[in-house]
């Protein structure tokens, strides 16, 4: 038997559906086709003509039914058509739709399911993150600085950033680069910003690179991942200091990679290391700095971790994050200008330079790296905005790049020396600074130990937030102190919050004896 005779039989009765119960009222403010248009829009979602064989009437019967115009009906069946609530069937008229709009609605409400019953699963890499915060404490960004004059470490000014000379670079590039800056592009990064590094930093840091070894990266966090990714397996060791940048344990956790932190003494990375301790692969340092006691490496602890390096086929990454903010001591070359065996992987950031929030920093590599550093970095997320990049590479062509980096170490260093005054005056009584060479950041060292709690919750309470300098320790039991920025206030707001502390822990000492006494 043909499939055409058999048809007959399976075809299905199309009803028509006689909408008895609309009722439009002349008088309403609402339009008629909005009545018309709610009223059959809830007799289908009531759930009755969801077989896909419902039929509505033409029309032109429901407007003479209702005694209303066509194009009012017109007018509702459109929006109940784009709506998804009819489909058209050309030659046999117009149907309700198989499956509602409220279907994939309600898909995934709870009612339609079992609740769940257990906690999401969730990897062991978020496990493994050294981070305690939750919910919105992750809104203030990584260091948890929001506005206000908190003194928290590692901030720059913002408020210096060269916005109008940016802007106009901004719209120079756009004009002359046009849709060129708006696609897909290189996950090396901008060729003219390459350039533009590499001649800074063969000039301002005595590093020895050309272009082709830079690789554009989304700042230090991002050079120091991708590095991670693209030179260890998971498992695989690297060395840290101890106390070091939260960031860098983050990002080898994520990576899976193995941590070995190793003490710091007034030259730097100690190196030394048991029979029995594996060797590293890669050691994360901040020799300019070190984050965040401050201590500067010294020469011949530099030459020192060049030749380990060497003699056990492991890598160094540099962290240079701000070694533009040098007050004290001659000025140091970077470690890789003086590498002569292509072990170091040097990576800087213009975070503290310019700010935070462009998330744009440089990696520079020995040759035979670059190629796997850019496939990590294409495999993550392709590239930094191209916008950005040129108008960085104009910016630093053009000279206003050297001319910020004067202009905010000569801001930068009246700060710190306010602030050290300052600080000396009001809390020296608590506190002795350690003063380093460089950086935004100085470490304050707790004269009385035991009043390490009081000071804490005391600046907590008033929002005076440095860091606990254990909050950068991974095993080192140092000495409490804590980790105090002076760069992104002015020196009124510097004073008014060291006022502040102080006359708190006034207060507090006060409240102690009286306590004491009165017991
Ligand atoms: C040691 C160190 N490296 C790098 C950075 C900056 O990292 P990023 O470029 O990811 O902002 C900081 C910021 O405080 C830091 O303390």
């Amino acid at each position: 038997m043909s499939s055409r005779k058999s048809r007959p039989q399976k075809r299905r009765r199309r009803s028509i559906i006689a909408f008895e119960m609309i009722r439009l009222d002349r008088t309403a403010t609402e339009p008629l086709h909005e009545q018309l248009y709610r009223q059959i829009r809830d007799e289908l979602k009531s759930g009755r003509f969801g077989d896909g064989s419902s039929r509505l009437p033409s029309s032109r019967a429901l407007a003479t039914d209702r005694g209303i115009s066509r194009s009012t009906v017109r007018l509702a069946l459109s929006k109940l058509h784009a709506e998804g609530y009819l489909r058209s069937k050309p030659g046999s008229g117009t149907f309700v739709a198989n499956l509602l709009p409220e279907t994939f609605l309600t898909a995934d409400q709870p009612k339609t399911y079992e609740p769940i019953q257990r906690p999401i699963r969730i990897s062991d890499r978020v496990r493994t993150i050294p981070d305690g915060r939750v919910g919105d404490q992750f809104d203030l960004g990584a260091t948890g600085a929001g506005g206000g004059v908190s003194l928290v470490p590692s901030i720059p000014a913002v408020d210096e950033f060269p916005m109008a000379a940016w802007e106009r670079l901004r719209a120079q590039v756009l004009a002359k680069k046009g849709v060129n800056l708006l696609r897909y592009a290189s996950n090396r990064g901008d060729a003219d910003l390459r350039k533009a590094i590499a001649a800074y930093l063969c000039d301002f840091r005595a590093a020895r690179c050309h272009p082709d070894q830079i690789v554009i990266v989304a700042g230090m966090q991002q050079a120091m991942l991708v590095s991670a990714l693209a030179m260890l397996n998971p498992g695989q060791v690297a060395w840290i200091e101890d106390p070091c940048y939260q960031q860098t344990r983050r990002v080898l956790a994520l990576a899976g990679i193995k941590i070995i932190p190793k003490p710091l003494d007034n030259e730097g990375i100690v190196i030394a290391r048991s029979p029995k301790e594996t060797l590293p692969r890669i050691i994360y340092v901040t020799p300019s700095h070190q984050f965040p006691l401050g201590v500067t490496m010294s020469l011949q602890r530099r030459t020192g971790l060049l030749d380990f390096a060497r003699a056990h086929n492991a890598f160094i990454f540099e962290d240079d994050y701000d070694a533009e903010f040098r007050f004290a001591g001659p000025p140091l070359p970077s470690l890789q200008g003086i590498d002569n065996a292509s072990r170091v992987i040097y990576a800087g950031t213009v975070s503290k330079i310019l700010c935070p929030s462009l998330r744009l920093g440089y990696v520079v590599a020995p040759e035979p790296l670059v190629d796997s550093l850019v496939k990590i970095r294409s495999a993550m997320d392709q590239h930094s905005s191209p916008i950005d990049q040129a108008t960085l590479a104009r910016f630093i062509s053009e000279g206003f790049f050297l001319s910020h980096i004067k202009r905010m170490r000569k801001i930068y260093a009246e700060r710190r020396d306010f602030f050290i005054k300052q600080f000396n005056e009001l809390l020296g009584d608590h506190f002795t600074l350690q003063v380093p060479e460089a950086g935004l950041n100085i470490v304050a060292w707790l004269k009385r130990e035991e009043e390490f709690p009081m000071i804490r919750r005391t600046t907590v309470d008033i929002g005076v937030r440095p860091s606990a300098l254990s909050f950068f320790c991974v095993q080192a039991k140092l000495k409490p102190a804590f980790v105090f920025g002076f760069a992104a206030w002015t020196p009124t707001q510097i004073r008014e919050s060291l006022v502040k502390l102080a006359s708190a822990l006034r207060d507090r000492g006060r409240n102690l004896n009286y306590g004491r006494q009165s017991r």
